[in-house]
């Protein structure tokens, strides 16, 4: 392993903060389950699965729009940037910007799933041995510092914000994080980020419900994760994934639908499904550009750039803070 991967800082959420967060969300009216949780290591396995059907279009979107504008992003980041990724996952996107940056001084990739974090940084400190890299387990929806850095001194420090993730947040959240993240980032940062655009219904709710069944066996794994480290008997053949558009709040949302009445036990907590009743397990919001232009603006940020690919399905905006 090179020198330049610096040792983990470990911010990993605790098992009381998930059983917590899963009783709180199951005890409500929509029982709910925070989508954060979705990525151990089998969640994040299946994520990366999904990033390649055919019917998941914004990973290899954002790809292709990002290799066609990494040039043109880099001139505006300038020389010695240190970058810092929040939910870096296996670090894909991040290779196309360090390459075509000047001189990349560090790159601070911020994940919650811990070994998923450890392999993909190992991998990019063998091919960028000179970068500096400071992993964080981290659930970034949460505070934490960025490193001091050792090494070459940046100049500037850019937020990397790829996948839409922001759009797993309510406007609420996503303001806060907007909010949060200038702050951590600095004066004279920017933040790169990426932003699914509305579209028909007939490409977003196959994209959330391919034909291959990965995206319900990621909704699935997260019974399977709460079974496994909370003591829960949830009957994995007994949910359903669904994936549905709310066309009012404007976002694809996925459900695990109970196939019967039933009742399930976490530790010594009881709940009782009747059949059809749901668990709202995650929020996809699409923005219009000028929609999310104006969340930027609101939190503090001047747009400076935004590009899109030719048919229009995604975006990736770049915002001074
Ligand atoms: C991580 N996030 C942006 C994905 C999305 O599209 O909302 C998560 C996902 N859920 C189902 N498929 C992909």
């Amino acid at each position: 392993m090179s020198n330049a991967l610096e040792r983990l800082q470990d911010l990993e959420p605790s098992t009381q903060e998930f059983r917590d967060a899963v009783l709180a969300g199951l005890g409500q009216r929509q029982r709910t389950l925070p989508c954060k949780f979705f990525y151990d290591a089998e969640g994040s396995r299946l994520f990366d699965q999904i990033c390649e059907l055919p019917e998941y279009y914004p990973t290899r979107t954002e790809l292709a729009l990002l290799a066609d504008r990494a040039g043109e992003i880099a001139d505006l980041i300038g020389p010695r940037a240190r970058l810092v990724e929040f939910g870096s996952g296996a670090g894909i996107k991040i290779r196309l910007l360090l390459k075509a940056l000047d001189r990349p001084a560090a790159y601070v990739p911020v994940d919650i799933s811990r070994e998923h974090l450890m392999m993909a940084a190992a991998d990019l400190a063998r091919d960028f041995p000179k970068l500096q890299i400071a992993p964080i387990c981290a659930d970034y929806t949460k505070p934490f510092a960025l490193p001091a850095s050792s090494g070459l001194q940046p100049q500037t420090t850019v937020g990397f914000f790829p996948g839409s993730t922001i759009g797993n947040f309510t406007a609420v959240e996503a303001r806060a994080f907007l909010t949060r993240a200038r702050r951590l980032l600095g004066p004279g940062s920017s933040m790169v980020v990426g932003v699914d655009l509305h579209k028909d219904e007939k490409i977003l709710v196959p994209a959330y419900d391919d034909a291959a069944g990965v995206t319900a066996a990621f909704n699935l794994n997260l019974l399977v994760r709460i079974n496994r480290e909370l003591g829960a008997d949830f009957a994995l053949d007994q949910f359903a994934h669904e994936a549905r558009w709310n066309d009012a709040l404007g976002r694809i949302e996925m459900h695990l639908v109970s196939r019967s009445d039933q009742m399930v036990h976490i530790g010594a907590s009881c709940f009782g499904f009747r059949a059809g009743e749901t668990i709202h397990t995650e929020n996809s919001h699409k923005y219009t550009l000028d929609q999310f232009r104006a969340m930027a603006v609101e939190t503090g940020y001047t747009p400076r750039a935004a590009w899109t690919d030719a048919a229009g399905l995604f975006s990736v905006h770049m915002l001074d803070a």
